[in-house]
């Protein structure tokens, strides 16, 4: 069976790692969240009172950040560890929302988590999504999606995905929140955010799950 390299761009909040993960069930594909990497890592920064425009400082810390993704069989679900500590939930959380994009436009921050994501894809069969995946992380991948979706859609669906877990944010915060990361992610020097010159867009403002996972996998089919 041949396998492929999907990768999945676009906006923050347009069901990227909802869809990418009903994708890798229905394929048998390996799932790679990147963006729950740059969390990690805002969240070390954060707990260890990290100052952004200290190189060395960013270096030292970076050699003592491990990030992992484990099969959790009670949930049912792959979890995100820092240092062997689970803080799936923990990164998810505003404070660390509200930080990721500068920490992730740090060049050096960027060329670790790079390095990590192509060894981590190495063995085909996996459905990554983030950013940069198909121009940058993967720009050979079979298959390059890139998401889209009005902010005021993206922003009531993340409420309701927070108000799940028991947080309680306002929806303008999660609109300004959404906004600011895209445009700070579409305009940083290192790997912005671009839609890859052969990458299929697919908006998703009147998409279901179901439906944007399925137009997936139909691509995937007409490939392999
Ligand atoms: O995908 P998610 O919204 O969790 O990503 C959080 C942040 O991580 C993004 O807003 C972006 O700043 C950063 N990111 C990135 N490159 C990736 C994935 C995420 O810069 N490949």
């Amino acid at each position: 069976e041949h396998k492929i390299i999907i990768a999945i761009d676009g906006f923050s909040g347009c069901g990227k790692s909802t869809t990418a993960k009903v994708v890798a069930k229905k394929l048998n594909y390996i799932y790679i969240d990147t963006g729950a990497m740059y969390r990690a890592v805002t969240l070390y920064f954060c707990q260890n009172n990290i100052v952004l425009d200290d190189e060395a400082q960013i270096d030292k810390a970076l050699a003592n950040i491990e990030i992992r993704f484990e099969y959790n069989t009670s949930s049912g679900q792959n979890v995100t560890l820092l240092n062997g500590k689970v803080v799936e939930d923990e990164i998810r959380k505003m404070y660390v929302s509200a930080k990721v994009s500068p920490v992730s436009a740090i060049p050096a921050v960027r060329k670790a988590m790079v390095a990590q994501q192509r060894q981590m894809g190495k063995g085909k069969g996996i459905v990554m999504d983030g950013r940069d995946i198909g121009t940058n992380v993967f720009p050979n991948a079979e298959l390059k999606i890139f998401m889209e979706a009005d902010v005021a859609v993206r922003a009531e669906r993340r409420q309701k995905e927070l108000a799940a877990k028991g947080q309680e944010v306002a929806l303008q915060e999660i609109i300004d929140n959404l906004s600011q990361r895209d445009h700070q992610d579409s305009t940083r020097k290192e790997n912005p955010l671009t839609k890859a010159i052969d990458a299929h867009t697919i908006d998703t403002t009147h998409m279901t799950i179901e439906q944007q996972s399925e137009e997936i996998v139909g691509l995937v089919e007409s490939l392999v």
